[in-house]
């Protein structure tokens, strides 16, 4: 069960958080998996990792807002069976409190890098016969949180980019699918909270840990096994649905 042996996966922003953990968990079950980071050097300490443990992967020092620079590495790998679009920013404020150049960073990595790998990996896709896309959306595509402004702009888009191409492309058996977490703890969640609310980082982190019913925010594995699943041969029958892995915060919190 779960085993993606023989599968070439590509998991961007593989360097750090639930992207290491998806890449890792991936190579552990058999897949041979190609990580698109701008951080190289933190995408060769989860390659690293994977070699240690016996499996198999490669770094492309890729910034995924680049489309030229996407489309070059996913022609170097070549054959694609399976895409999970992990790399993604943060911005804390609401739109008042985010500037147009908060605004178009945000939208350039999370929306159009999401954009970018899906239009060069699906040729790649085809040429297998399919396969499977997982977009890594949030609470925030479908919840209103507090000061998320451009945030939730651009994982409301990765959710409906996520619809678009599952439709578009279901008679190429090409399943795609997202998934939305609710905070899970990883550097993004520590880099955002050191960032905006210095001095006050054990009271923010305990305040975001207890949002989730469940007290406590996700591992990056738990949402690792989610994304196995939903990339395995076992999930053929899931396309076109956003799956939350949130601690109930989308339906318990009252
Ligand atoms: N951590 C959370 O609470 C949480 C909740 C919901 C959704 N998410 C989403 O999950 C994804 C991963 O988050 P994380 O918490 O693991 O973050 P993280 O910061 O730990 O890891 C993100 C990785 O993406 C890479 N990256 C950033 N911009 C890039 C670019 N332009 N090109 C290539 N790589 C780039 C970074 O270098 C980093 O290694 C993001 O899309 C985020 O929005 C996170």
């Amino acid at each position: 069960m779960f085993q993606l042996n023989g599968k070439k996966a590509v998991v961007t922003g593989g360097g750090s958080g639930i992207g290491q953990a998806i890449a890792t968990v991936f190579a552990a079950r058999g897949a041979q998996v190609h990580i698109l980071e701008l951080n190289a050097t933190a995408a060769m300490s989860t390659l690293e990792t994977i070699e240690k443990a016996g499996g198999k992967a490669e770094v492309y020092a890729c910034n995924v807002a680049d489309q030229a620079e996407v489309i070059k590495a996913m022609e170097a790998i070549g054959g694609i069976d399976i895409l999970v679009n992990c790399a993604g920013i943060a911005h804390v404020g609401k739109l008042e409190t985010t500037s147009e150049f908060d605004f178009d960073r945000v939208y350039s990595v999370n929306v159009k890098g999401t954009y970018n790998c899906m239009f060069a990996a699906i040729p790649q896709l085809r040429k297998q016969g399919g396969g499977v896309i997982l977009n890594v959306a949030s609470i925030a595509s479908t919840v209103g949180i507090t000061d998320r402004f451009a945030y939730s702009m651009s994982k409301g888009a990765v959710l409906t980019m996520t619809l678009s191409v599952a439709r578009d492309y279901l008679a190429e058996n090409i399943r795609c699918n997202c998934i939305s977490p609710a905070r899970v703890h990883t550097p993004f969640v520590d880099g955002f909270i050191a960032k905006n609310y210095p001095g006050r980082e054990a009271e923010m982190f305990e305040k975001l840990s207890k949002s989730q019913p469940i007290g406590r925010m996700a591992k990056p594995e738990e949402v690792a096994w989610l994304a196995l699943y939903l990339c395995s041969d076992q999930a053929g029958f899931i396309t076109g649905t956003d799956y939350p892995i949130d601690g109930g915060f989308i339906r318990l919190n009252n």
